[in-house]
């Protein structure tokens, strides 16, 4: 493990994090206009840099152990180097003139299982390069421009929840977010209650492909039934005159809107857990971003003691699961799951063992 020193023998001018995310309803409706209900998880990136002497940038990443240099005028060919190389130049074209730098990565993100380690990479790189040039960047800004990293530079044509997310939310509540309006609101969980993540093991193997694929059949949705977005749709049987599979898309994303406008609405833990259930059904059936191994793990968690729900989470085709546990016996909650898991062939891992307040 290279620290800032080890590599640039010196300490940096300054350090800036961001954490990851988890989301606990309202997926997929971020790019439909939509509403989302994402907490941050206490794993972090963390980026610290200095002004760099040199007419390039050198980025170092502590977990792959890997160095990248560039300039602004082409992207590197590492993956991980490209992420802040994007973020340069998006601050580049919003009048932040980014100088040469040293960056050094760290983080406990746990990457490619929906949790958003590229968006908390994104926004501790903006913190920390807003933080040492002053420039006058709000945190909505921030997300933005990460989004903007993410779309125009890392190929992923996401919605803005992610970012947001890395940017606003804290881990002791959830963030309510209007994506269209980014009107946005901290929400308690239900009392007594705390957030669980397993990981399936699964890669999310056609995540990209399938993802940008979901996304122009809700545009197509949207243009048969004359509206902006599917986020006007206020009556799911508004979708049933629709063509197959345009009519169980809408009905996802119209359903699941309701349910995290449900679930901001004070609502028991047992409700807040069904309607969690009943987004992993929509997931599966209507938007078919689930796999076997996923529905297992759900089924699993859905079955133990101390579970109120449990749905996949975040883009889908693997990653991870999130549950909504009673915090008092959050702890006994994995091990019997992650057992029958591993009984039924597959093998997976706790990510996150409890945030959320539950102070409601
Ligand atoms: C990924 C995207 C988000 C969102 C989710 C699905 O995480 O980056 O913008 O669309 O998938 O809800």
């Amino acid at each position: 493990m290279k620290s800032f020193e080890d590599v640039f023998g010196r300490a940096p001018d300054l350090t800036a994090e961001a954490p990851g995310r988890v989301n606990l309803l309202g997926e997929h409706t971020d790019y439909n206009d939509g509403f989302v209900l994402p907490t941050a998880i206490p794993q972090r990136t963390r980026v610290s840099l200095a002004r760099s002497a040199q007419p390039h940038s050198t980025v170092y990443a502590q977990e792959l152990d890997e160095v990248s240099r560039f300039t602004l005028d082409a992207p590197p060919p590492e993956q991980f180097a490209r992420y802040v190389w994007g973020c340069l130049k998006v601050l580049q074209a919003r009048g932040v003139e980014p100088p040469p730098l040293e960056l050094h990565v760290a983080s406990d993100v746990p990457m490619g299982v929906g949790l958003s380690s590229s968006a908390s990479l994104e926004v501790a790189v903006l913190r920390a390069v807003r933080a040492l040039l002053g420039a006058a960047v709000d945190d909505v800004e921030i997300a933005q421009l990460a989004q903007r990293a993410e779309i125009e530079h890392a190929g992923v044509h996401c919605g803005i929840m992610d970012q947001m997310a890395s940017s606003l939310a804290d881990t002791s509540r959830a963030l309510f977010l209007d994506t269209r309006s980014l009107e946005r609101r901290l929400v308690e969980l239900p009392t007594g209650c705390a957030v669980l993540v397993l990981d399936s093991g699964i890669t999310r193997s056609l995540a990209g492909s399938k993802y940008n694929e979901r996304r122009s059949e809700c545009e197509q949705a949207a243009r048969a039934l004359g509206v902006a977005s599917l986020r006007d749709v206020g009556d799911a049987a508004a979708v049933e005159g629709l063509p197959e599979p345009l009519r169980r898309r809408a009905r996802h994303v119209v359903t699941e809107n309701a349910r995290v406008l449900r679930a901001i609405e004070g609502v028991s833990a047992e409700e807040f857990g069904r309607l969690m259930n009943d987004s992993h059904a929509s997931l599966r059936d209507d938007y078919e971003v689930s796999i076997p191994p996923l529905d297992e793990l759900v089924r699993l968690l859905q079955q133990q003691p101390g579970v109120h729900g449990a749905r996949l989470t975040g883009a889908g085709f693997g990653g991870a699961c999130v549950a909504l546990c009673d915090a008092a016996r959050i702890d006994t909650v994995a091990p019997p799951v992650l057992e029958a898991y591993a009984r039924a062939g597959q093998r997976g891992r706790v990510l996150v063992g409890g945030v959320g307040g539950g102070q409601r």
